[in-house]
């Protein structure tokens, strides 16, 4: 589909391929502390690894500097203003606009996913046509990062499946707006 036509929500789209967003938050919204995960849930790294897997990640500088390396099987491109900055395995990009266009026009991986962190979250959130949202059902008082109010605009629930690692329960949301 060209970039100008409608998608099935009604909006224009930006990208002619599927564009999704993956996170995985607390119920108040925190997604990191300290540069890194609040927790760790094997289960949910999994998912993340699985999903992303044959499709092009947009995330930014500091989300490559907790791996170092692109996700497996994917191709990834980091934001950053940094002109000096070289990211190993990955293409750059000055701003989403821009890395979205490069996104677009990478042939063999399908699909378009925003990795975060929380600016480009908030930025991308408005624009996405699925959020694959891992919702930790715990409240995290000392995060440092958080991921923006979805639930008003992600109201259709594709799938939820609850699970637990033991210490946290958790549920792997599909959403769409509605
Ligand atoms: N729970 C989750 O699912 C999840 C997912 C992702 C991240 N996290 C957590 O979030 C934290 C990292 O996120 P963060 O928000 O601090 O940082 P981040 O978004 O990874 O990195 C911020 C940097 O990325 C670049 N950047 C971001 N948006 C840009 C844009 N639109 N245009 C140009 N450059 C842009 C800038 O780099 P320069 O300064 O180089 O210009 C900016 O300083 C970590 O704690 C991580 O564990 C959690």
């Amino acid at each position: 589909m060209p970039a100008s036509d409608a998608s099935t929500s009604g909006k224009p789209r930006l990208t002619r391929k599927p564009l999704h967003m993956i996170v995985a938050c607390s119920e108040n919204r925190v997604i990191g502390r300290a540069g890194t995960l609040p927790w760790r849930i094997k289960e949910d790294l999994h998912y993340l690894f699985e999903m992303v897997k044959g499709g092009v990640v947009i995330e930014g500088r500091r989300v490559f500097d907790e791996l170092k390396r692109p996700y497996p099987g994917t191709r990834t491109i980091v934001l950053s203003r940094d002109p000096a900055r070289t990211f190993d395995g990955c293409d750059k990009a000055g701003d989403l606009d821009i890395a979205l266009r490069m996104a677009d026009a990478i042939d063999g991986f399908d699909t378009i996913w925003i990795g975060g962190g929380q600016r480009l979250y908030e930025e991308a959130l408005p624009l996405i046509d699925r959020l694959f949202l891992t919702l930790v059902h715990t409240e995290v008082s000392d995060g440092d990062t958080f991921f923006p109010e979805w639930r008003k605009r992600f109201t259709k629930v594709v799938s939820s499946r609850r699970s637990t690692n033991g210490k946290l329960d958790y549920t792997f949301l599909v959403l769409e707006p509605e």
